[in-house]
């Protein structure tokens, strides 16, 4: 049984589901937009239907958030205070959450707060915790990925003293970089086709990259040092991220803020809701000079056949699923490689003539205060599983909305092991902290890289690997979630509850 959807899968992973178009050093020719900020303690986010022009072409349908395409930043203090207003003018219903800052579970966008279009939620949360370069989407059950894709997502930074002391790149020269590959029609339309069983299985894929909204971007630096904050705000694509020379960069910072110092490094791995923020020397250019952030291949292969330790599932439908299920999981899992082996160019810097800087690269950040193994009181196992006919699941379930999958006593020291038996890459993400990653075993045998190092709360779990992650379960009572953050995967059921009592 390979007929149709075997063939659409197989052109679909060879050809055009995962390729995107290249641009040529040429033709980066719209300058890089900026998201608005918002830096005051009591404001709105109104999230409406709209429509704009995504580059050329005609208006598409959209969601905006403060009336532009691209969700402001949102710029607090540790300590500070907010209260946010989330008003819901979309057509669907929806909740915001704020990825990777621990809040109170009524605080934190748990898809059973989702509001109907035309209501609002009201959020009141303390910022407790470190600097670092978080971000906020939309959370509802089963309308994340599409929310996302079509513009609800911004940054989310958190600045304290420790981070301030640093006097790291900042204004100008702190530029902030959300990294998502979009569907365009040959008129202008914005594309989210999710109904065929390819993206059922691998997510959405789509032909051009956009940064902060922007196709084909550029933007102009003076030779000095500059802070990228890098986001994958993408649903489903990875990006194996580097500069077109192949110089040296440095990671200080990961999901939950700085590493405790610099890493050199010539490539960073970011998968859907992780972030790395890096520092980059342009002094070594001079006006005139180019130079552009690139994915380079990423390979989500295991280490041999795709296929291992599946446990099959039930053949019943998901009622999650769209219609299309005319034949072929079976062709998805013998199928071989889904490795986004594609290079490609993302974004130019067009390197100006300034007054120069005098920063020094720190030899020293900070001291990460990590749970240690003594500490730890439980062990769980979460297995990444593929339901045959269904998609992708945990622990061989899809998401039940009142359903307590794990509970966990406040304050505990946990270690949960992510154990990967379909052939898909899963970004793994808990809500309600951070946590240090342990150990990753299996797979190609990469082990851990440098923002792996620091605070994490996404982690890539490719075909084959178990991951396994250390947290201390400090957030308030309540329920929360933890899922996969390839969107497609988590609106299709591949997120669990998790109660800390
Ligand atoms: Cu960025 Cu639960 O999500
Ligand atoms: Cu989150
Ligand atoms: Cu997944």
């Amino acid at each position: 049984m390979m007929p149709s959807v075997f063939t659409s899968c197989m052109g679909g992973m060879q050809g055009g589901g995962e390729s995107v178009e290249v641009i040529s050093p040429g033709s980066f020719i719209n300058a890089l937009k900026l998201p608005g900020e918002i830096s005051s303690t009591s404001f709105d986010i109104a999230a409406k239907t709209g429509s704009v022009s995504l580059g050329e072409g005609a208006n598409t349908q959209v969601y905006t958030t403060n009336g532009m395409f691209l969700s402001p930043t949102i710029r607090a203090q540790r300590g500070d205070h907010l209260s946010i207003k989330f008003a819901n003018d979309m057509d669907q219903e929806s909740i915001l959450h704020w990825h990777g800052m621990s809040v109170p579970p009524d605080m934190d966008g748990h898809p059973r707060d989702a509001v109907e279009p035309g209501q609002a939620y009201n959020y009141n949360f303390s910022i407790n915790q470190r600097a670092g370069t978080y971000w906020y989407h939309p959370h509802p059950d089963g309308f994340t990925g599409p929310q996302v894709y079509k513009g609800v997502a911004g940054f989310f930074i958190v600045e304290d003293e420790e981070e301030k002391a640093l006097n790291l790149p900042s204004g100008n020269y702190e530029i902030p970089l959300v990294i998502q590959d979009k569907k365009i029609s040959a008129d202008g339309k914005l594309l989210y086709d999710t109904g065929g069983m390819m993206q059922q299985m691998m997510g959405f894929f789509g032909d051009r990259i956009f940064v902060n909204g922007t196709p084909a971007p550029y933007k102009q630096v003076e030779s000095r040092w500059y802070r990228l904050r890098l986001l994958n705000g993408s649903n489903a694509r990875i990006y194996n991220l580097a500069f077109s020379d192949d110089a040296a960069f440095y990671i200080i910072g990961s999901d939950g803020g700085l590493l405790e110092k610099p890493a050199q490094v010539t490539e960073v791995l970011l998968a859907p809701g992780e972030r790395a923020d890096v520092l980059v020397d342009f002094s070594r250019f001079s006006q005139g000079d180019t130079l552009r952030l690139r994915s380079t291949g990423v390979d989500n292969t295991g280490s041999g056949g795709m296929m291992n330790g599946n446990d099959g599932g039930g053949m019943m439908g998901n009622d999650r699923m769209m219609k299309d299920r005319d034949g072929g999981m079976q062709g998805m899992m013998g199928s071989g490689s889904n490795s986004q082996s594609q290079s490609f160019d993302i974004m130019e810097f067009r390197i100006t003539n300034g007054p120069g800087d005098s920063f020094t690269l720190p030899s020293q950040h900070s001291t990460l205060d990590f749970p240690k193994a003594e500490e730890v009181t439980n062990r769980r196992t979460i297995n990444l599983t593929m339901e045959m006919m269904q998609g992708m699941a945990l622990d061989g379930q899809f998401f039940g909305m009142n359903r307590v999958d794990q509970q966990v006593k406040q304050g505990a020291v946990e270690e949960w092991t992510f154990v990967n038996q379909t052939p898909m890459p899963h970004p793994m993400h808990i809500h309600a902290g951070q946590f240090k990653v342990v150990k990753r075993s299996g797979g190609t045998g990469r082990g851990l890289i440098p923002t792996e190092t620091g605070w994490k709360d996404t982690v890539l779990v490719k075909p084959e690997e178990q991951v396994t992650v250390r947290m201390r379960f400090n957030a308030e009572m309540g329920v929360y979630v933890y899922h996969c953050h390839n969107l497609e995967h988590e609106d299709n059921g591949m997120m669990a509850n998790m109660k800390i009592i």
